[in-house]
């Protein structure tokens, strides 16, 4: 029973994307476990570029079938415009992708929330994307949410949105300070997405059991990444769902056993967004041209993505936490211009040498980075499939960060396009 699943394992924008759709060639369905309309993952085809937020990058690939899994919250409107967007350029969505009922539904509520929340909070902020992310897990933790499903019982579902209406109307007008919301016409919107979302709905969880069993391939692609995992991340600036390679099989219905490989997608620098401790982030002329020669803004938010050298210890961390069998180091070509590169070895907390992640995030914002330094190649490694092909110091960098995360590095990804990429 083979699931293959690809986590990121930094704070997200690793280039999951990139090397789903390329794995995709490979499997029978590709399936999203967790997150929701925060995700954004670029991939290019050619001469054109693709910004996946909800559906599995899979897609690109045609005549693949896509799942969102339960673990997903699902923003309709993003999805439906995801859907239309996809159509118009040419692309085949229906009868190959499906939602499952279980998946919890992202009310506009949640959005409006979301975007209180962060502006209330003055030390606190966590920069999320605005999507109604956190809200919509709290909802459903809380037994108040709205699933997918839950949309072709009209009578359930009014009366579960209007327990919730009268909660979050509370906390509207006497936390917020904001306007109230309407029962009414959020009822009038989700029953036109019932209608729209009708074919996509389907018991996704017994699908995939059935694949499994059937012997077919899974790729589960993850969103974001494992330092932003509610439990396993820096908290509380994290996401609020389990990004890491557990939250597969909670995700998606399927049993842990089947699990057979598990993909690391790792940056060969590290970016991070929004708030939160980040120890090798660098404010320097490097940071910038990390983030220049990177191209390194949101595809979701388009907001600047703050950037630093590589953190093994955060490397090392996220391979123990989700056991990955093997690493895709990507966007090694936007190293190919400096002098010299350094890698994170460990910190230095309270006079202290560390190798390990300090379980409490107040300790990681007080560590310090201790680098190690490698000479550059100076050398363009844009879009080279070889390893061969590599110069020696670029090899020599790849093998450094091997040892130092302790797993093999299976993929290097060279550029933005498919065949920019070297299979070891
Ligand atoms: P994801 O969220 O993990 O899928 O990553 P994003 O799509 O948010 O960000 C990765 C960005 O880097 C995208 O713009 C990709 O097109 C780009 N990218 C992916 N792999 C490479 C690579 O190897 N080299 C370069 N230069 N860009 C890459
Ligand atoms: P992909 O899948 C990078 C960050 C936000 C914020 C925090 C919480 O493209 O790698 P949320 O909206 O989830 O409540 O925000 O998590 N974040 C991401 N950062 N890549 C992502 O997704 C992210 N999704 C959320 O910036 O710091
Ligand atoms: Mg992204």
């Amino acid at each position: 029973m083979p699931v293959t699943a690809i986590v990121g394992a930094q704070w997200g924008d690793e280039g999951k994307g990139k090397i789903v759709d390329m794995l995709s060639e490979r499997v029978d369905i590709i399936a999203r476990y967790q997150g929701g309309a925060n995700a954004g993952h670029t991939v290019v085809v050619g001469e054109e570029q693709y910004i996946l937020h909800l559906i599995p990058s899979g897609v690109l690939r045609g005549g693949k079938v896509c799942v969102i899994g339960s673990g997903v919250v699902l923003d309709p409107e993003a999805f439906l415009s995801e859907v239309d967007e996809l159509e118009s350029r040419g692309l085949k969505v229906r009868g190959s992708l499906f939602i499952s009922g279980r998946a919890h539904l992202i009310m506009p509520y949640h959005k409006k929330i979301d975007a209180a929340a962060e502006r209330h909070s003055k030390k606190g902020k966590i920069g999320t994307t605005g999507r109604g992310i956190g809200p919509a897990y709290s909802d459903k933790a809380a037994r108040i949410g709205l699933r997918v499903a839950d949309l072709y019982r009209p009578d359930y579902f009014k009366s579960r949105i209007e327990r919730a209406v009268e909660q979050k109307n509370i906390l509207f007008e006497h936390l917020y300070k904001e306007d109230k919301i309407d029962l009414d016409e959020i009822f009038k919107q989700y029953a036109g997405y019932a209608d729209k979302l009708k074919d996509f709905t389907a018991d996704t969880g017994y699908m995939l059991r059935d694949a499994l069993a059937k012997g077919k391939n899974v790729l589960a692609e993850g969103a974001q990444g494992a330092m932003l995992d509610i439990d396993h991340g820096t908290y509380p600036y994290v996401t609020s769902s389990q990004s890491i390679a557990g939250g597969v099989c909670m995700g998606l219905g399927i049993p842990p056993q089947s699990v057979t490989e598990v993909i690391g997608i790792m940056k060969a620098y590290t970016t991070r967004v929004g708030e939160g401790p980040f120890p090798t982030e660098l404010d320097d002329l490097n940071g910038k041209k990390l983030r220049d020669d990177g191209g390194e803004y949101g595809a979701t938010t388009g907001r600047p993505r703050r950037c630093g050298w590589l953190d093994t210890v955060v490397g090392r961390y996220t391979v123990d936490v989700n056991g990955v069998t093997s690493i895709a180091l990507t966007k090694l070509d936007v190293l190919d211009d400096f002098e010299e590169i350094k890698i994170c070895v460990s910190y230095k907390l309270d006079g202290e040498t560390i190798t390990e992640m300090p379980e409490e995030t107040v300790s990681l914002e007080k560590v310090e980075p201790v680098y190690e330094t490698l000479p550059g190649w100076k050398t363009s490694t844009n879009d080279t499939d070889s390893y061969t092909n590599l110069p020696d110091a670029a090899k020599r960098y790849i093998a450094r960060v091997e040892e130092l995360v302790r797993a093999p590095v299976s993929i290097v990804s060279t550029g933005v396009s498919r065949t920019a990429t070297i299979l070891r």
